[in-house]
């Protein structure tokens, strides 16, 4: 089976894909030119055993674990420092999309001489960036579903403005991406299901952005149908190594697609996150069903080509929404908010920042901060007829 599902991909980035990959670590390294690597991840995973055997591959790794989930600017900053004072010369990003987005913005900001906020994904702010001063990146995914290690951007909040602010420079993408299933095996069944549900978010938003962009069309399709059929398999065999081996992919898949864009539901799941420190995927998933009924009258034809590729009958809206709520509800994820302890009194401030989210403008259908408000308290409420 191992045979089958090792592999070497050359895009979106140079990608090691197979169980036991982690022992290529110091291969890697040696092809970046990485001598003195600081071995960025979440605080979860610091006593990890699969951190600290990382740590022992290649010799003069030093660790920096203080990046919380959702994690901030300040989180930032003391890994720079611990960076500059070690005189590293490349970043190992390991871990869930926290540990792997730090690890992306410290070896990015480690030759920069202007602050965090300046390199927003505003406009051409990205053209600010002195390219010389970002440091190699290996990535090394241990949940199936940001994909951020085949992205070019990270999402920090500002604890100050209480906003999910996305930092991006093309060259933020990673050089060596390690795909190592045997990494995920002991993620628990809820781990699981949430992350491999953003990577459907990803697939799902990014095939029915507006614009012209097959490659990524095609991409985020097959990466729906790998997550059909392996995310409940990870689920319900953590040990399964194909299905972890599949969902890593389509985790890279759902990324590599949402280069296109992605749409409402990232839109309001950025600043609840923000505000109340949810699970990204958990949100993403909760949210779904909401935006697709709101989206109804812009994704006609993409419903009906999603339909056939997950193998749906009937009339294609239908089979896929129907289809959505009983993939989320296998899985065990709620459908609402409020279980996950979101209030709706913030739905003016949601919708607001909704609005004005990066993602929102990926929306097929057109929408403003009232809408989002409106979409947002049916998410709150579990009320999906009020977001038609
Ligand atoms: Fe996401």
């Amino acid at each position: 089976m191992s045979a089958i599902l090792k592999a070497n991909w050359n895009y979106p980035t140079t990608i090691w894909a197979g169980p036991g990959r982690i022992a290529e670590l110091p291969a890697a390294c040696a092809k970046l030119g990485i001598r003195r690597p600081l071995l960025v991840t979440d605080e979860g995973l610091c006593e990890a055993p699969m951190v600290r055997r990382a740590l022992g591959l290649v010799p003069g790794t030093a660790l920096f674990a203080r990046v919380r989930g959702n994690p901030v600017a300040a989180n930032i900053e003391a890994g720079l420092e611990v960076y500059r004072a070690g005189d590293h010369d490349g970043v190992i990003a390991f871990g869930g999309g926290s540990g792997l987005d730090a690890g992306k913005v410290i070896a990015f900001m480690s030759g920069q001489t202007r602050p965090l906020w300046d390199f927003e994904d505003v406009g051409d702010w990205w053209t600010r960036a002195d390219p010389k001063g970002i440091a190699p990146v290996i990535a090394i995914p241990t949940t199936a579903g940001t994909g951020s290690e085949v992205g070019r951007a990270g999402v920090v909040v500002n604890e100050t403005t209480h906003q999910k602010k996305i930092i991006f420079h093309p060259q933020m993408m990673p050089g060596v991406v390690i795909s190592d299933p045997e990494l995920t095996v002991g993620l628990p069944p809820a781990i699981t299901a949430a992350t491999g549900m953003d990577a459907f978010v990803h697939c799902f938003e990014a095939y029915c952005a507006p614009g012209f962009h097959p490659l990524a069309d095609g991409i985020a399709l097959e990466g729906m149908r790998l997550i059909q059929t392996y995310l409940p398999r990870a689920c319900e065999q953590p040990t399964d190594l194909e299905a972890r081996s599949r969902m890593l992919a389509a985790a890279s898949m759902g990324a590599t697609a949402f280069q296109k864009g992605l749409g409402g539901v990232h839109a309001i799941a950025h600043p609840v996150g923000a505000n109340f420190n949810t699970h990204h995927g958990l949100t993403n998933a909760i949210l779904l069903p909401y935006v697709i009924v709101y989206n109804r009258p812009a994704i006609g034809e993409r419903l009906a080509v999603i339909a056939r590729a997950l193998d749906l009958s009937g009339e294609p809206f239908a089979a896929v929404f129907d289809w959505v709520l009983a993939f989320r509800k296998r899985l065990n994820i709620p459908h609402t908010l409020a279980e996950i302890g979101v209030p709706e009194e913030s739905a003016e401030l949601i919708g607001r920042e909704a609005a004005i989210d990066p993602s929102a403008s990926g929306n097929p259908q057109p929408a403003e901060a009232a809408a989002y408000a409106r979409i947002f308290r049916a998410a709150v409420k579990g009320d999906l007829a009020s977001t038609a």
